[in-house]
């Protein structure tokens, strides 16, 4: 890896979910690099997927025990070996060496928290910085989401979800209603890489299996939405009803490629609320089929330079979070094709 300097580069990113790194080797794409995750000793190893000999594939490898007995990733092509450094320690065609250095290749930071595999392109991050996600919340169950892959950019991605104005045109079929046109006022607190805001939201109160979601609130209900958006791309939104029941959800964004992010999410509902998981799944589904198209219609980039699209007052918080982006150093490289992908949000 080439020294890290974005804030992107730098960033703890989900790359797997720790069952999902088995045996055998998985290919990931970051910021636009192939990577191949896989476990040795049990440990999670995140290596750059192009072999240093003739740039195959090492997520089409196996796992293999060869040179000192320690366990290896073995390029499938010619056999070559890699520790958990991405230090080359077998060449079957030279069994007696010595082994050129150019063969070897240099790992990215790995950790595995919370059921999830997190990996840095700067190989010096400090796994104390791997996010603490919101595990066990009092009074709250937790529902976990299939990871989604959206084709749009991270950025993208989490403008949506923190976008007021879109409700009563994207999500008529489930909570969106007219009486929403106008985004209430609201007040953007700043952090130095996060930014929340508290503003009413009206919405039709949800269908649930038998009838409204909330039988004693009426056709239409005013929740209380808290947002928290933390660099770069995680995002809070939790819930309130006017009868004190909540629902949040949480995401933590991949930024896979400048048009392509995996979407790691899951649901907090109310301990009080007696609904099914499936059907809080399928009500989630429903709203993001209603924004995916929408949104993967737009260029993917999300862009961080002010003057570059239009705002209006109910675009405070996306405006905020592109300010946030773009002061913590993410640059948009949307208008200029000569840019590395990995500049892009
Ligand atoms: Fe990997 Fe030759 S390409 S060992
Ligand atoms: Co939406």
């Amino acid at each position: 890896m080439s020294t890290p300097a974005t804030l992107l580069e730098r960033s703890w990113h989900v790359v797997a979910r720790s069952g999902d790194v088995g045996p055998g080797p998985v290919a990931v794409e970051l910021l636009g690099r192939r990577l191949v995750v896989v476990r040795l000793d049990g440990e999670v190893v995140v290596l750059p997927a192009a072999c240093p000999h003739r740039g195959t594939d090492l997520a089409l490898g196996t796992i293999v025990a060869r040179g000192d007995g320690s366990p290896g990733l073995q390029c499938p092509y010619h056999g070559w070996t890699f520790d958990r450094h991405g230090v080359c320690t077998f060449i079957p065609s030279m069994p007696d060496g010595p082994l050129p250095q150019a063969a070897s290749t240099t790992s990215c930071a790995a950790h595995e928290r919370d059921g999830l595999v997190w990996a840095s392109l700067d190989a010096g991050a400090d796994p104390a910085r791997v996010p603490a996600l919101p595990i066990d919340v009092p009074g709250m169950r937790t529902i976990l989401g299939e990871p989604m892959v959206w084709n749009t950019s991270a950025g993208r991605h989490v403008e949506n979800i923190l976008d007021l104005g879109h409700f009563p045109f994207v999500h008529p079929g489930t909570f969106g209603c007219p009486e929403a046109e106008v985004v209430a006022s609201h007040h953007v607190e700043r952090g130095e890489d996060w930014i929340a805001a508290d503003v009413p939201v009206v919405t039709r109160n949800p269908d649930g299996a038998d009838g409204p979601m909330y039988p004693g609130l009426g056709p239409l209900v005013t929740l209380g939405y808290h947002y928290e958006v933390t660099a770069p791309y995680r995002i809070t939104i939790d819930f309130e009803f006017p009868d004190g029941m909540r629902r949040a959800l949480h995401e933590v964004v991949t930024p896979n490629r400048h048009d392509q992010c995996t979407i790691h999410w899951r649901l907090l509902v109310d301990d009080r609320l007696r609904s099914d998981d499936a059907d809080e799944l399928a009500f989630a589904h429903a709203v993001f089929a209603e924004d995916r198209p929408i949104i993967e219609s737009q260029p993917p980039g999300l862009p961080l330079d002010a003057g570059v699209e239009v705002q209006v007052a109910a675009d405070r918080l996306a405006v905020a979070y592109r300010r946030m982006l773009r002061e913590l150093g993410c640059t948009t490289a949307d208008r200029d094709r000569r840019a590395s992908c990995r500049e892009r949000v």
